[in-house]
Formats: structure tokens, C-alpha cells, sequence
């Protein structure tokens, strides 16, 4: 694989995290690393690579200027994972207190051979409370000569206690420009035959993750003949393609379909916290597409063609800003919680329309601001209704119903009430007539059906 073999071997080769690497680099020639770090930020930005740089650095015969030489007998050892005194644990596979008791237990011992015991703790936030417990008694007293280095994508869930005893840096999305130089160097270095168009293509859907603009190379690369068009086609297909289904499920309000699709997710095994957080992404750049038009290209991290479907889904922003705040309340990132939020999203406005299509957003044929334009001026015929029923004394029980009861407008101009409870209900029925001729009096639309839902929600 590309991206083991282009793993950077010094602090120098590490790209776009120079506000990072330089700091550390002046610890180690200064003799001045802290015992504990902690690297945060988007997957494959380098935090593992510059952990295992960074113990090389520490524990190198002939160190130059804080780096690695990269020769000498403890380079090669740590290098090919052979040192025992520099240990990597992978959080997200061994989560559980035994396994961080075996990494205790071994600190009571002198190093075999490294002048410093480095301790690589991979997605730290995995761990399980006992096991963050156990190893927060460790950071309070560290032992000597030992430097732990705890990396995660999602800091936030450490707590503070952790956080407040490490020196924290954050990586930073790569930029465009210095994936380019990157993919530029290693398919020269490879001689793998791509132009500058495909480079530069590929750089930009990498969305700053230099591991995925790697990967993307290593796919490229069998390839007969590397084309841009070739390259795009395989972008098209390859990414983004659940994340086009699952958002035009949700706008459509789809939720049967939003829940088959997460099935088959789940069924495929992916891994949840990151597809909630891609997907959040996703809709953020459906946000761009829509305010910002042809202007966010430079915006998007997408080909050109996904960046016209993203344009093409037909919702308007209200409903998008609507659908990112929702996805931001959810704070544990697995499936029961994608679930929940697509049935959320999905109750917004109501059931797609009988007998249209549900495949594919793109069938459904309406004017979006006309629709807005509609949904404010029901808003305000209720609102209208509310006040007038209440200042009747025989329609103050209707009134007060009707103001407490939810509403929703599809886009076929179904209003649909739902009442809290059955004696509600029964207000609401009784008030039907003049709830249809104030909705159509007050909102000046004419072709409106109203109906008035049980108090579950079924109507
Ligand atoms: N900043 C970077 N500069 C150069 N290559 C990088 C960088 N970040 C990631 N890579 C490439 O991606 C691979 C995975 O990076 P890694 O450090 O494991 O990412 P992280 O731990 O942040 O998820 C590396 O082997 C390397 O090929
Ligand atoms: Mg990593
Ligand atoms: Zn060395």
C-alpha cells in the first residue's frame, strides 16, 4: 500500500502540520518533551505518523536537529515495530481495563534498550471508563522516561481530567495545494502516470485527509491509463454515493427507506461515528451549494459532477439548516442515533405524496419557494384562527386544542393536526369545518385539505 510505504520518516516530511512538527522537534533538541501529548483531529492528518516520529526522535543514536536519523539500530527497531519499549495500543480493538493494565504494569520496569519508553494510546476516546480511570491514575504520577502519546479524532469525549494533563496539539486538515505536492511527489517517486488535472482532482475530494488522498493514488495507479475522466469516474462512484442516497431519503421523508439503507450499512460494517460525522460534513456542503451557487465550487471538496447533483437535490436551506442542527444534537455517534435523527428529520414536514415516486428526490416536481411562501402563510392562518377562536367563549375549548396540536404541511398542501390526546381529537373533529374555512379564508390558498390525525400521529 502507498500510504505505508509514503509514511514520512521525519518531521520534515510531514506535511501541513509544520505549526506541529516544529514545536516538537525544538523540544527534542532542547531535551524538554513533555511526558504526555495529545494529537486530535480528522483521520489520516498524520497523528500516528509524527507519534512514531517523534519516538524514533527521542530514542535516535545520532539525532540531527531533533530528527531521527533514521539508520541507526533503534530507528530500524522502532521503525519495523520491534522495540519493546515503545508500545502501540489501538483503543478502538483493546478497550478494556486488562488491557490497560498490562500497559501499567509493564511501566514498573526499567526500559530494555530505548532511553525512553514511549507509549502510543491509538483512539483514545474508546476506552472504556474503567480503563480512562485506571490510566488517569498513571498521568497524575508518570513515571520516568516515559512519554505517553494519546491520539484521537474526537477529543471531546476525554475528559477533562485527561485533557488537562496532556499538551494538546490539533491537526489540521491538509490543504489542496500540499496534498498536490504530496500525490505529485509519490507518483513520481512510484512512476505512476497520472496528469496534474487528475492530482489536483484528487487532492480536492481527499476533503484535507492525506491518508484518503493516498489511497485514492493506490486505486489510480491499476488503472491501464489514467485519465482525468477515468479518475472522475472513479471518485463518482466510490464516495460519496450513500450519503446522496441518504439525503435524498431524508428530504424526501422517506424514513423507510433512510432505515433500509442504514440496515445495509450496518450489515457492510462501517463504522458509525465516522459516517455520522461524513455525512454531517455532506450536509454542510449541501448547505454551501445552496447558498453560495456556482460560487462553491471552490467550497466543495467534490467533483464538479457530484457538486451539480448536490445542487440539484431539491430542498430548500431552511430545510437543510433544519436537518444539520437536528444531526448536531445527537451526541453519541452510532446507528440507534443516525436512526433516531433520519426519524426526526423525516417527521419535519409530513409523508411524501401519495402515488409519486419515493426513489430518488429528483421525481418529486414543486416550487420550493412557492412552497416556503405557503408554509408561512398557513403558519399565519393558524396563528390568526387561534386568536380569533379564543376570544369566543364557545370556541375557547377549540382555541386552546387547536393552538396545543402539532402541525404539518406536505408538499401537496395536506395540513395534518395531531392532537396530544383523544378528547382533543374529538374538539378538533367537532371544530373541522371551521378549521378548513379558516385556513383557506386567512391563508388566501385555496386547494388545501385538512385532516385531523389521531393522537398518536396516524392519520
Ligand atoms: N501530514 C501528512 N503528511 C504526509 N503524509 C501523511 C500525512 N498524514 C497522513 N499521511 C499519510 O497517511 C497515512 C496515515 O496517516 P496517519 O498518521 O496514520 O493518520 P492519523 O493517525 O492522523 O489518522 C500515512 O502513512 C501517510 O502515508
Ligand atoms: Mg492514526
Ligand atoms: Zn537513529
Amino acid at each position: 500500500m502507498l500510504y505505508n510505504e509514503f509514511r514520512p520518516k521525519r518531521f520534515s516530511d510531514i506535511v501541513g502540520q509544520g505549526h506541529i512538527t516544529e514545536i516538537i522537534r525544538n523540544q527534542v533538541v532542547k531535551k524538554n518533551v513533555s511526558h504526555a501529548y495529545l494529537f486530535s483531529g480528522t483521520r489520516g492528518t498524520g497523528k500516528t505518523t509524527t507519534a512514531k516520529v517523534l519516538a524514533k526522535a527521542v530514542n535516535c543514536l545520532n539525532p540531527k536537529d531533533g530528527e531521527p536519523c533514521g539508520t541507526c539500530e533503534m530507528c530500524k527497531k522502532i521503525e519495523d515495530g520491534n522495540c519493546i519499549d515503545v508500545i502501540e495500543m489501538d483503543a478502538a480493538s483493546k478497550r478494556r481495563i486488562e488491557d490497560m493494565r498490562n500497559i501499567i504494569s509493564s511501566l514498573n520496569y526499567p526500559t530494555t534498550e530505548a532511553k525512553f519508553r514511549v507509549i502510543i494510546l491509538d483512539e483514545v476516546h474508546m476506552l472504556t471508563q474503567e480503563a480512562v480511570n485506571a490510566f488517569l491514575k498513571t498521568l497524575e504520577e508518570p513515571p520516568q522516561n516515559t512519554i505517553f502519546i494519546l491520539a484521537t479524532t474526537d477529543p471531546q469525549k476525554l475528559p477533562a481530567t485527561i485533557l488537562s494533563r496532556c499538551q494538546r496539539f490539533n491537526f489540521r486538515r491538509v490543504s489542496i495545494e500540499d496534498i498536490y505536492k504530496r500525490l505529485k511527489y509519490i507518483s513520481e517517486k512510484s512512476s505512476i502516470k497520472v496528469d496534474d488535472k487528475s492530482l489536483v482532482l484528487i487532492s480536492k475530494v481527499s476533503d484535507g485527509g492525506m491518508r484518503d488522498a493516498v489511497s485514492i493514488l493506490d486505486q489510480v495507479k491499476d488503472l491501464n491509463n489514467v485519465s482525468y475522466k477515468e479518475v472522475s469516474e472513479l471518485l463518482g462512484v466510490s464516495g460519496n454515493e450513500n450519503m446522496f442516497k441518504l439525503s435524498s431519503y431524508i428530504f424526501q421523508r422517506n424514513i423507510p427507506a433512510s432505515l433500509e439503507l442504514i440496515n445495509y450499512l450496518d450489515n457492510q460494517g462501517i463504522d458509525f461515528n465516522v459516517f455520522i460525522k461524513d455525512f454531517m460534513r455532506f450536509l454542510r456542503h449541501i448547505l454551501m451549494s445552496k447558498v453560495m451557487g456556482s460560487e462553491a465550487n471552490s467550497v466543495i471538496p467534490m467533483t464538479d459532477t457530484d457538486i451539480t447533483r448536490l445542487s440539484n437535490l431539491k430542498v430548500t436551506k431552511g430545510e437543510v439548516i433544519n436537518t444539520i442542527e437536528l444531526f448536531q444534537k445527537i451526541d453519541s455517534k452510532d446507528r440507534t442515533s443516525l436512526e433516531l435523527a433520519v426519524i426526526k428529520a423525516g417527521s419535519f414536514v409530513g409523508k411524501p405524496a401519495e402515488g409519486k415516486s419515493n426513489k430518488g428526490v429528483e421525481n418529486t416536481n414543486y416550487n420550493e419557494v412557492d412552497f416556503e411562501e405557503k408554509v408561512k402563510k398557513i403558519t399565519f392562518a393558524k396563528k390568526q384562527m387561534v386568536e380569533n377562536f379564543k376570544k369566543l367563549p364557545q370556541y375557547k375549548a377549540l382555541g386552546d386544542t387547536f393552538e396545543k396540536s402539532k402541525m404539518f404541511i406536505n408538499k401537496v398542501m395536506e395540513i395534518k393536526i395531531v392532537p396530544a390526546t383523544l378528547k382533543e381529537k374529538n374538539i378538533l373533529e367537532e371544530g373541522y369545518t371551521w378549521l378548513e374555512k379558516g385556513y383557506k379564508q386567512f391563508s388566501g390558498i385555496s386547494d388545501l385539505k385538512i385532516i385531523i390525525c389521531d393522537n398518536g400521529g396516524k392519520c
